[in-house]
């Protein structure tokens, strides 16, 4: 038999690559490139929509291309009546926001005949359904189980990011809110192989459907290593009264050796671009709520401490929830709003993973024990 030599990677795949992708690039100098455009030049130009064209289909849409897109997205709004019936049962129990988003994603292949196809038309198809129900199933699925509310039906006059704000606020947001809100939805929408896109991807590789391979995507986004980082952060922001106790709390963080949360990550090293942005979307937001000056500040002192004591640069969660929190949205919510955007990532990353298959199966370095002997002889199969 042919000797396997089998290849030994660092713990958590650092530094690996994996497999090819055409759809996003992160580098450790502090770049983000979607298909090829810079994150930077993207957020500051694009829209949802279009952007959310560019990865699913790997180039910018032309005028009549984004017009069909975007209706197909506004025809794709509604969510049955059944599922929010099951939504009213789960009041009281014990589920987060992303939870209930997993529950609806499941829900909602259950009313969908070709949940099973992986043609690339099917797959495109059943994205845009999931990108689109999954606002309405979040913004609904929070205002029932955990504000007692009814649910709003969605409007098909509006934009996506504008939507889905006001189908979880019951009024339509003004045009400041919508386009940071929007802006953020840019900023989250893709990753090269971060853990939740390659658990999608993992998924993928055993070609299980779409539904599937997101759902465990949403399940890899929930932990506080990754997604949840932007509530942890705002959390902890908000327990901090000013400069001063910053550099107390980060201190004594350090020197009880955890983390200090939406700090650091595994790509870059001296800065996420995403960052960037955000500084640039808060200095926006301070020029009409000056109330947000003090946060701003201890936000400031918090990237200066860590870069001074340990070099760890701020990562997008540790902006984007307070952004968030400036635009009075819950903090139970923030690591699903993330996910309304990220799902088009986990799409194009299943489209690209089911189109050029290999299953994803690497080995264990067992380090068990061998050749014990089991001490109950039962004999089973001697005795049938
Ligand atoms: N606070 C304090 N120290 C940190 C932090 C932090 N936030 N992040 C990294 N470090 C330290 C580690 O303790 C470690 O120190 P050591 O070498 O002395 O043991 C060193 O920096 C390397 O960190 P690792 O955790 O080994 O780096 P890894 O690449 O495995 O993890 C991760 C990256 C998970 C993001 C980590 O930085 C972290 O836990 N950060 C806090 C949680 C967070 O903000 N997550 C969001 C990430 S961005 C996103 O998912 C969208």
């Amino acid at each position: 038999m042919e000797r396997i030599e089998y290849v030994r990677v660092p713990k958590g795949l650092e530094n690996v690559i994996v497999d090819k992708s055409s759809i996003s690039v992160s580098d450790p100098e502090g770049e983000l490139i979607y298909r090829g455009y810079e994150i930077g030049d993207l957020a500051e130009n694009s829209f949802f929509e279009e952007t959310a064209y560019l990865i699913l289909k790997g180039k910018l849409p032309n005028e009549d291309e984004l017009g069909d897109f975007i209706s197909k997205l506004k025809r794709e709004r509604d969510v049955p009546d059944e599922i929010f019936e099951i939504f009213i049962k789960l009041k009281g129990k014990y589920l987060t926001p992303i939870d209930v988003q997993r529950i609806g994603l499941e829900l909602l292949m259950a009313y969908d005949e070709k949940w099973y196809s992986q043609s690339y038309d099917d797959l495109i198809l059943r994205a845009i359904k999931i990108i689109s129900k999954l606002a309405t199933i979040t913004a609904n699925g929070y205002r029932i189980i955990f504000k007692n509310k009814e649910p709003i039906k969605p409007r098909y006059d509006l934009g996506h990011s504008e939507n889905f704000l006001y189908m979880l606020k019951g009024e339509v947001p003004d045009n400041f809110s919508s386009r940071i809100f929007d802006i953020t939805m840019i900023l989250y929408m893709d990753h090269d192989f971060n853990a939740s896109t390659f658990t999608t991807r993992c998924v993928g590789s055993t070609l299980s459907d779409i539904y599937s391979a997101i759902s465990a995507g949403l399940g890899a986004l929930k932990g506080p290593l990754h997604g949840g980082a932007n509530e942890k952060a705002t959390e902890m922001l908000l327990k901090i009264k000013d400069e001063n106790d910053a550099e107390r709390y980060i201190m004594e963080t350090l020197a009880k050796k955890e983390k200090v949360m939406g700090f650091g990550h595994r790509v870059y090293k001296k800065l996420d671009p995403r960052t960037a942005v955000a500084k640039k979307i808060f200095a926006k937001i301070l020029e009409k709520k000056p109330q947000y000056l003090n946060m701003y500040k201890i936000m400031l002192k918090f990237e200066e401490v860590m870069w001074r004591e340990r070099k760890i640069p701020a990562n997008v969660d540790f902006w984007i929830g307070p952004i968030y929190y400036t635009l009075d949205l819950d903090i139970p919510l923030y690591t699903p709003l993330f996910a309304l955007s990220r799902v088009v990532g986990w799409a194009a990353h299943y489209i690209e993973q089911v189109q050029e298959n290999k299953i994803i199966r690497p080995k264990a370095d067992y380090v068990g024990p061998r050749g014990l002997n089991f001490p109950y002889k039962r004999n089973w199969l001697s005795k049938l």
